[in-house]
């Protein structure tokens, strides 16, 4: 078991280590899992916060703090490259952390989110130039996804549909229930309504593509959905491209490892659901 660490250090491993993957709890699982079948290659750490999530409702400050504690930890368990598979920690801790705590903690070290490279892609594929987004509250009110798309492409017109209950559903293991169909019809009929000129859908939260199914039973017919775990893998592989410094700091023996900070025989459980094959994982405590 791994002890919380009393003292803050800055003092990180320096040996190449595996690429850490942070969510608050399975989702990212669905990010891992594009990069993994993308770069084999490589090393994983994948620590989900189980223990306090959801993050979808909470503050942008309590949303900063957690992140920047399991980037810490995964900087402290010898990743040099973190990647935050949650779009609400990509929306409300990606930039504080990498303007103002990286340079501080290791300017060498990197931490990269999951929305750039889905806005990236959206503008090739839409073209009525209207794009709804269904993400977590959180996201949603953050208004991220509709600066960084303003930024790439001006003219395409973005609506937000807050899905407060789908994370909920994917994580108490309802999403091939009947019981799921409500609520996702509910919101996809909602953001229709709201602009019925939309012809691309992000998928704008990690959990969302266990709820696939669903999504396009009530998609209108010609939408398209956008799942972002590929766009997320292409985006790394290019980036670790243009950057070998960082990819030598990468270790290679295609072990993936997974920490989660609630009872890790619930978490193996549902995250072989989300892997699609059994792991095992260990109990860690971030603060
Ligand atoms: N998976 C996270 C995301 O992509 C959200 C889950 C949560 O609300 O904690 O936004």
């Amino acid at each position: 078991m791994r002890h919380p660490q009393m003292i803050k250090t800055n003092k990180f491993p320096q040996v190449p280590g595996p690429i850490g993957i942070f969510d608050s709890g399975y989702g990212g699982l669905t990010i891992l899992r594009q990069i993994r079948s993308l770069m084999p290659q490589y090393d994983y750490l994948y620590l989900g916060d189980n223990a306090r999530a959801p993050y979808g409702t909470r503050s942008f400050d309590i949303v900063y703090e957690f992140t920047l504690q399991a980037v810490r930890y995964l900087f402290e368990q010898g990743c040099h490259l973190v990647i935050l598979g949650c779009n609400t920690a990509s929306a409300k801790a990606l930039r504080s952390i990498q303007q103002n705590d990286l340079p501080q903690m290791d300017s060498q070290r990197r931490v990269l989110g999951v929305i750039r490279p889905t806005v990236e892609v959206v503008g090739s594929i839409s073209q009525s130039r209207h794009v709804g987004i269904m993400a977590t509250s959180g996201t949603v009110r953050s208004t991220t996804y509709e600066l960084e798309i303003a930024k790439l492409h001006p003219d395409i017109k973005v609506t937000g549909e807050a899905c407060p209950m789908w994370v909920p559903l994917v994580e108490n293991d309802e999403y091939d229930n009947p019981g799921a169909d409500y609520f996702v019809k509910k919101n996809i009929d909602s953001l229709f309504r709201r602009d019925p000129e939309i012809d691309s859908v992000i998928l704008g939260c990690t959990h969302y593509p266990l709820l696939l199914n669903k999504i396009r039973q009530y998609m209108p017919a010609g939408v398209h959905v956008i799942e972002q775990g590929r766009y997320v893998a292409e985006s790394l592989q290019d980036y670790l491209r243009r950057h070998p410094e960082m990819a030598a700091r990468i270790t290679t023996g295609g072990n993936a490892t997974f920490l989660t900070t609630e009872r890790a025989e619930e978490f193996q459980q549902k995250a072989a659901t989300f892997m699609g094959e059994p792991l095992t994982a260990e109990r860690v405590y971030l603060g």
